[in-house]
């Protein structure tokens, strides 16, 4: 989107007031310590840590010259925080990108016995932006032989020069096997060019997908091309953010299922899907080097009002990793996602709640899970002594889940911040299962065993003390604690 540096800068000057806010910190979901922050980029795994850089402005609470921010996981759990990896130069700002472990020292960046970890990135150039648009985003390399710690600039920047389009960035690169080449997905304004190379520093264009495909209320952004293995076939799946023009207002990501040859995208069809129907997943993208699943993570905001949200002295938290597959649907298929498994050692010991009960002690981090014989309407309320309510609910007359968090606490600092958020069920008929992960200020939706997602803030003013099931007889509902402890 677009970024007027002047009222961002005076939007940085107002937004440092504001008390601190360390109730509304989440336990297990990243954010950084303080400041603003939005899309994950460079996920890659290495040496056994989980690397999260994100696009970071590390001087006020809303966007501006963006750098990229960096934190590491042994265990998508636990997140310690790093120095900033890397910073706006000459040549622009530092916007989203991808990283991957050039094992085979493709680029000749590496030297004898220290592999490198290559990150491409969008330099946006602002002042370009205003004198002559269209060129001001082109695509840099950055490379670390230290395993992350630190990076340095390809002399040789940019890589890949604008041919003149005004939004032209978010490169994300893989090694697609069978051709022997890297792969980058690029976000061309409405819709994602295909670029291949054999070193990581020279790109030619194969094809472009998407002008006439999938929902074009706002600009194409953040793409990722992911394989999945489905019925002994792999298939791919195309994810696009886009913003605004999301179903629930502002932004969203949306994907395609089709087939990859290296060179060109052919989808199944050209129909619009959503990763997640919350207002709140942007930007999601899969980390890189993690043989047999496919992890993804996504900035846990939205552009409506992300930059208002009542956080202090951080703005931003990212979901949870989640794993996606794909799965058989009447004559299609249908993305499935599920919080990654490594969630499980976070949970305390689940015990049974009948129709409700108490959610004291537990600090708003929580797992829910409810499993009901058929297909009814429920609504499961979460409220505190202050009457602030939550509701998540399904209406079997419209087979819709719903997210109501119109009571839920403090939304008087965005107009935009949406009162009601519904999605499809898209399971046929059958038993009915919900997977809630709450977190102080977050509730993550998995129904029919993640066939449908959603994603929500909310910010009560004190923690929600009761959960109450108003549904039929047979539904099951079971809470385990969260807690994720301390970085190693
Ligand atoms: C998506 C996005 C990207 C861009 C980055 C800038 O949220 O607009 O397209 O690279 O944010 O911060």
């Amino acid at each position: 989107m677009r970024k007027p540096l002047l009222g961002l800068m005076l939007a940085a000057l107002c937004s440092q007031a504001g008390a601190a806010t360390p109730q509304w910190r989440p336990g297990l979901h990243f954010t950084p310590r303080a400041n603003w922050m939005n899309d994950p980029n460079g996920l890659v795994y290495h040496q056994g840590r989980y690397h999260l850089f994100y696009q970071y402005y590390p001087y006020a609470k809303v966007w501006g010259p963006m750098h990229w921010g960096h934190a590491v996981s042994t265990d998508l759990l636990r997140w310690e925080e790093l120095p900033v990896a890397l910073a706006p130069d000459a040549k622009g700002m530092i916007f989203s990108g991808s990283a991957v472990v050039d094992t085979h020292n493709s680029a000749g960046l590496g030297k004898p016995g220290q592999t490198p970890l290559v990150a491409l990135y969008t330099q946006h150039d602002g002042a370009l932006a205003e004198s002559n648009p269209g060129l001001h985003e082109n695509q840099s390399l950055a490379y670390s032989l230290d395993g992350g710690a630190s990076w340095t600039k390809y002399a040789g920047n940019p890589v890949l020069k604008n041919p003149g389009i005004f939004d032209f960035r978010d490169p994300k690169v893989f090694w697609h096997a069978p051709s022997k080449r890297w792969v980058m997905a690029l976000a061309a304004k409405d819709r994602i060019q295909f670029y291949h190379s054999a070193n990581l520093k020279d790109w030619t264009l194969a094809s472009e997908f998407g002008a006439d495909a999938g929902a074009h209320g706002g600009v194409w952004e953040c793409p990722d091309l992911i394989p999945l293995t489905v019925g002994g076939r792999t298939r791919w799946v195309l994810l696009v953010s886009i913003n605004p023009g999301g179903l629930n207002g502002g932004s969203a990501t949306q994907y395609f299922i089709g087939d990859f040859d290296g060179q060109r995208f052919t989808p199944d069809d050209g129909g619009t899907r959503w990763l997640d129907y919350g207002p709140d997943n942007y930007a999601s993208v899969s980390w890189s080097n993690v043989p047999g699943r496919a992890l993804v993570l996504g900035w846990m905001s939205n552009w409506d009002y992300g930059q208002q949200l009542p956080t202090d002295p951080w703005r931003s938290a990212m979901t949870l990793p989640r794993e996606l597959r794909l799965q058989p649907v009447g004559q299609g298929l249908r993305l499935v996602s599920t919080p990654a498994r490594e969630l499980a050692r976070a949970e305390g010991k689940p015990r049974a709640l009948g129709s409700g009960g108490s959610l004291a002690g537990l600090a708003g981090q929580f797992r829910l899970k409810l499993q009901a014989p058929r297909a009814d309407s429920f609504r499961l309320v979460l409220s505190n002594a202050g009457g602030e309510r939550l509701v998540i609910a399904y209406e079997a007359a419209l087979q819709r889940y719903l997210i109501d968090r119109s009571a839920a606490g403090v939304r008087d600092f965005s107009d935009k911040f949406s009162g009601l958020a519904s999605a499809p069920r898209l399971a046929v008929g059958g038993a009915l299962d919900l997977d809630l992960v709450f977190d102080t200020t977050s509730v993550e939706l998995f129904a029919d065993g993640g066939l449908t997602a959603m994603t929500a803030l909310f910010f009560p003013r004190q923690p929600y003390t009761e959960v109450a099931l108003e549904g039929p007889s047979g539904t099951r509902l079971q809470i385990s604690p969260l807690r994720a402890g301390k970085p190693r």
